[in-house]
């Protein structure tokens, strides 16, 4: 196809996003940052976020040096947790083996850890200005579409020939390569979308509609093909909130887990939820006691000291959470402690629900935390 990379910047010249702080940026430090963090976040979001994580952690080697349960506590409430521990372990690669400088090459960003080959093509060309393709899933879907490749983009053969597209495509000027990117990335998220691409809605007048084979042969919606996705499976597990005046009962959770590395309440192992409400509400409600429920979720060696000196036990709020390929019921049984339970050292620790911002914690065990922060008047500042 013949101009697409000069008829794309004109585009952004007029319709795409400007004035976003990561953009005319060639700090590679500040290029990867924000690649990350808008991987899986909202623009809007990390419009609010970034700058912040930019102050806390000027330089990659202020990351690199800084502890992770800092970095963790710094990415609260962004999600996907895995992008803020390979943060720190890709900063850590940048100062041991690059001397603190980001590589150049597309080929070797993508050896750091938490850098794929999009995101390493993301930053070269942001940074670098090296004509490096990039193909994440708005820039599928645009070349799909304005191709007709009519194969699931799952299937690696598909993958090849759109990676082959994507670097075919390349504006032949190295210094096009941050407003060409930037474009194409804009034009996915906000003209040729999934669902209601502008040559549908009618809304705008798409530059490329006499080029795209999806719109000539009327195929815009069904592609690229979907592959059907089973609904993701669901679990039940128990948390205990164990309180003692100011404090309450954390658990760091294993690095390998769900939420890894962040700091959360004992919990259950995960049982598969009952599809059948009646018998699931018949075999909860109330009646877990109190010796059941520290079994379920302390370690062996610390079940009794909590039995001798726990208080009363309540049912309070159940949570769903929905992670991307499964959701989760948390039901909370809040329950007092005393001073005679003593947690030293392992991974249970009693923590101020004043020094919570310290901690990264799973976004709902945050709110909830919150909470009941506010519910004893505690000024936050997190
Ligand atoms: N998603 C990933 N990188 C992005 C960028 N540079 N601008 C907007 N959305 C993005």
């Amino acid at each position: 196809m013949k101009h697409f990379a000069t008829k794309l910047i004109a585009w952004h010249g007029k319709d795409g996003r400007q004035g976003l702080p990561w953009q005319s940026v060639r700090d590679p430090y500040a290029v990867w940052v924000s690649e990350i963090m808008l991987q899986q976040t909202q623009v809007a979001t990390v419009l609010e976020r970034y700058p912040r994580f930019m102050k806390r952690f000027a330089s990659v080697k202020k990351l690199a040096a800084a502890p992770l349960d800092d970095v963790l506590a710094e990415w609260a409430g962004l999600g996907y947790y895995t992008r803020a521990r390979n943060l720190h372990a890709c900063a850590k690669q940048v100062v041991e083996e690059f001397g603190g400088r980001f590589p150049s090459d597309p080929i070797l960003l993508e050896q750091l850890k938490g850098i794929g080959k999009s995101t390493a093509g993301a930053i070269a060309a942001f940074a670098f200005h090296e004509r490096a393709p990039i193909l994440d899933a708005n820039v599928k879907r645009i070349l799909a579409r304005l191709f007709g490749v009519g194969g699931a983009v799952q299937e690696k053969a598909v993958n090849d020939q759109l990676w082959l597209l994507a670097k075919e495509l390349l504006p032949k000027n190295p210094t096009d390569m941050p407003v060409y990117t930037q474009a194409l990335m804009d034009f996915g998220a906000t003209w040729c979308t999934s669902r209601k691409p502008v040559c549908i809605s009618g809304e705008k007048k798409c530059p490329f509609a006499k080029d795209c084979q999806a719109n000539l042969s009327d195929q815009v919606l069904l592609l690229p093909r979907k592959v059907i996705k089973a609904r993701s499976p669901e679990f039940d597990c128990d948390m205990l909130l164990l309180r003692h005046g100011d404090d309450v009962l954390l658990q760091r959770r294993p690095e390998k887990a769900i939420w890894g590395g962040l700091w959360s309440l004992p919990e259950s192992a995960w049982r598969a939820r009952e599809k059948n409400s009646a018998s699931r509400v018949e075999k909860s409600e109330g009646n877990l006691t109190a010796m059941e429920l520290f079994k379920l979720v302390l370690p062996d060696e610390t079940t009794s000291i909590a039995l001798k000196n726990g208080k009363s036990m309540e049912r309070g709020l159940e949570i769903k959470h929905v992670f991307t390929h499964r959701r989760l019921w948390m039901q909370i049984w809040h329950m007092s402690g005393s001073s005679a339970m003593k947690f030293s050292g392992g991974d249970l620790q009693w923590v101020s629900l004043r020094q919570l911002g310290k901690y990264g914690l799973p976004q709902p065990i945050k709110l909830l935390l919150q909470g009941l922060s506010l519910a004893r008047g505690d000024d936050l500042k997190n």
